[in-house]
């Protein structure tokens, strides 16, 4: 029976070394999230790196053994490629330029040679456990040489390749000393896919320019093969949180939270330490929100997550310092003995606090100046069962172009915001209610179960395709 392979650089699950052994713990991030439900259907597999550093054969035959039982294959990288590979080129060279921060993108050669050398071990990874009917699923900005790679070895594959995150405009990847290269390696896919129609349309661009390769209705022809690119806008497992939200813990949590936090409206933002989430912005927006209206002062409070990510890499480092600066200096100015304007957290949450958070949120602050797609305004979206709340939504999330029934707003625009946040606060019940029933059917219709269908019928189409032109 065919399998589908899928390939990431980061598992669902990251390990961590105890005095017991290895444990692990669900991996943050949407990849993980979003893929996490659907992967162990029908004896597929998932191969990726496990999240740490483990060089000893005896350990590594332990983790890979642990994983093995949860359809999980590791891809064991070693502290030098943990940092020249992860935090070089895959997040301080591609992560700034495909997220318009090209100012922060470093163009190190050492860090290229290393990702190539990182994309053929997962080459060589695959090879040993795809069989000649399985299909290939290569999924993001780590791995994309990955799919000619697969390519050259076997002519014959089913490879689709999904990108997660947005692909810029062509004036950034001809910044890009090596952009022709990692092209050459995302069309070694059979279907390229990408959360929106922009993305694609630049990465077409790209092709057409770079390469010189024309395409026609999202067909690129290249010497041997025709290669199909298209849009399929990533959705969640929508029934998993509306359970989770619903469920008696997360009642019981919100409770919790509730006493604690009094009458207080909460304004929700959960993000992974990142640049492109705009969360200096976003608690700019905050500060200036108690400025010009003082009737929210002592009545809402920002409740903020920071999932702490990449802290290796110096922009991310230093953003935490931002952050905490901006919080510690509105806290002391605002803060009194009964209130705080800004809650602030900096950890990951396991699944049932986050439910409890989402279902607790009068509003949901999602404000990336960038982002492919952002799940947690989904994941919001869902967890709402009484429909009452609010998302406001930055318009460069990918996100934005379904969910029209959001605020949307400009995230570099603090004013915009401003004026958002009260909307949002004074938004009478009805209207919460009207608008998150439209989102919540368009999320609930295109769920993660309804895109991973979507993907792989259209692969296996454009194979079909492929045979009957050759
Ligand atoms: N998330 C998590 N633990 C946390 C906070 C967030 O697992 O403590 C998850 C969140 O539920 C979401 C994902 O991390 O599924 C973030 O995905 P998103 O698309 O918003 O952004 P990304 O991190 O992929 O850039
Ligand atoms: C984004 C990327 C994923 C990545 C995740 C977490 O969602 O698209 O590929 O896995 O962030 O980042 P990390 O660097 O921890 O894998």
């Amino acid at each position: 029976m065919s399998r589908t392979l899928i390939v990431s650089n980061r598992l669902p699950t990251k390990g961590q070394r105890t005095a017991e052994g290895f444990t692990f713990q669900p991996s943050e991030g949407s990849l993980a999230t979003g893929l996490g439900s659907v992967y162990q259907a029908d004896g597929n597999v998932w191969v990726g790196w496990p999240g740490l550093s483990v060089e000893e054969p005896a350990e590594q035959a332990q983790v890979t053994e642990q994983l093995r039982q949860d359809s999980m294959a590791p891809v064991f990288l070693t502290e030098d490629e943990i940092r020249d590979f992860y935090e070089g080129f895959s997040n301080s060279t591609l992560w700034p330029t495909f997220h318009y921060f090209s100012q922060y993108a470093t163009y190190e050669q050492a860090h290229w040679e290393a990702y190539v050398a990182v994309n053929e071990k997962f080459c060589r990874a695959v090879l040993e456990l795809a069989g000649p009917e399985d299909t290939v699923w290569v999924h993001d900005y780590q791995l994309l040489l990955l799919p000619e790679m697969l390519r050259q070895q076997r002519p014959e594959a089913t490879i689709g390749f999904f990108l997660h995150i947005p692909f810029p405009s062509y004036e950034l990847v001809r910044v890009l000393p090596w952009g022709a290269q990692l092209l050459r390696g995302m069309l070694g896919a059979d279907l390229i896919g990408f959360h929106t129609f922009g993305y694609m349309h630049h990465f077409l661009s790209a092709v057409s320019q770079l390469l010189g390769l024309p395409s026609h209705n999202g067909q690129v022809e290249t010497r041997t093969r025709t290669v199909l690119a298209d849009a399929f806008p990533m959705g969640i497992d929508y029934g998993r949180y509306a359970e989770a939200a619903a469920s008696e813990a997360a009642r019981q949590h919100a409770r919790t939270y509730r006493q604690a936090l009094g009458h207080t409206r909460i304004v929700l933002s959960i993000d992974r330490l990142d640049y492109s989430k705009g969360i200096a912005q976003r608690l700019r927006a905050f500060e200036l929100l108690l400025q010009r209206y003082p009737e929210w002062r002592g009545r809402v409070s920002l409740l903020m997550l920071v999932v702490p990510s990449r802290d290796q890499v110096a922009q991310y480092a230093a953003l935490k310092e931002e952050i905490d600066e901006l919080v510690g200096r509105i806290n002391a100015q605002y803060s009194n003995i009964a209130w705080n304007p800004i809650h602030y957290f900096y950890r990951s949450f396991p699944p049932g606090e986050l439910a409890a958070l989402y279902r607790l949120a009068d509003v949901a602050l999602v404000t990336p100046v960038r982002d492919g797609m952002n799940l947690v305004a989904k994941e919001f979206i869902a967890s709402k069962t009484d429909q009452r709340g609010v998302l406001i939504l930055s318009e460069r999330a990918g996100a934005a172009q379904e969910l029209a029934d959001a605020l949307l707003i400009n995230p570099t625009d603090t004013g915009q915001l401003v004026e958002a946040l009260h909307e949002a606060l004074h938004m009478p019940v009805e209207e919460q209610q009207t608008r998150m029933a439209a989102l919540q059917a368009l999320v609930q219709q295109y769920d993660v179960f309804a895109w991973t269908r979507l993907f792989l019928d259209r692969l296996t189409y454009s194979k079909i395709k492929q045979q009957t032109l050759a």
